[in-house]
């Protein structure tokens, strides 16, 4: 089983100034007890990934589905291996929704992120009419089906349910529904990739995570983490965040 995972996404956010909060995480979270990711801009990644040390690792938000070629303002996967991220979040909603990304074209940044040897953060969640439809499971099964090639493994994918209406908008489903859906996916995995794969995929809840609320998030079952977005742009914020996942015995 792998470590759980605290993992920020700092989305178009941050420059030089920035760094000083990984520096302190550096210098307060070294033993966190969990692994900690930041997924920086990526003007921010090499100069993160040198003065980050071993404790964090770092990801990118996001890569082409080529290896290379003319794709103008795009980054591969390669690109980011070599500026020091071991990690790439895809299918962020906001790529979804902003870039019109399809589960296919996840799948196939999927394969690239993997080719690389990064690891991949794949994200999926439904909205609010999906929520209110009682269509959640099955938006999320069908995500989950299309976005992750076939080959997966606790190596190369990490799950990051995000429900989208929880996002940057400080509402958070209820533990139970949390529960739910995380027991799902755990469900689908293990159908899908075998028990070994599918116990040892760390699933991440997102979605307005903070240090207030992440203890009890991170006690339900199925919850090895979380993807955080505001709350990870500062140390003081994150901090509390790393250490309740340090100490959560799930
Ligand atoms: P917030 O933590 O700001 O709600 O963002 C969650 C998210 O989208 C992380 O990828």
């Amino acid at each position: 089983m792998h470590r759980k995972l605290a993992a920020g996404n700092w989305k178009m956010n941050g420059t030089g100034a920035s760094l000083a909060e990984v520096e302190a995480l550096a210098a307060d979270h070294a033993d966190a007890g969990c692994e900690v990711l930041i997924c920086p801009p990526a003007t921010l990644l090499s100069r993160m990934a040198d003065m980050a040390g071993p404790g964090i690792a770092i990801g990118g938000q996001d890569c082409h589905a080529a290896a290379g070629g003319a794709h103008t303002g795009d980054i591969s996967a390669a690109m980011l291996a070599d500026a020091g991220a071991h990690y790439v979040i895809l299918g962020h909603s906001e790529r979804r929704a902003d870039h019109g990304e399809t589960d296919a074209d996840v799948h196939a940044k999927a394969q690239a992120a993997w080719a690389a040897g990064l690891t991949t953060v794949i994200c999926v969640g439904e909205t609010l009419d999906d929520r209110e439809g009682g269509r959640t499971l099955d938006v999320v099964h069908t995500q989950i089906a299309g976005s992750v090639p076939n080959g997966a493994s606790p190596e190369r994918v990490v799950i990051a349910y995000e429900p989208v209406w929880a996002i940057g908008t400080g509402k958070v489903p209820t533990l139970d529904q949390i529960g739910e859906v995380h027991g799902a996916i755990r469900a689908q995995l293990d159908d899908t990739f075998g028990t070994a794969a599918g116990t040892g995929i760390r699933i991440l809840y997102g979605g307005s995570v903070k240090p207030g609320n992440a203890a009890e998030i991170f006690g339900v079952a199925d919850v090895d983490g979380a993807l955080v977005g505001g709350a990870s742009l500062k140390a003081a914020d994150f901090g509390p965040i790393i250490a309740a996942l340090g100490a959560s015995d799930g």
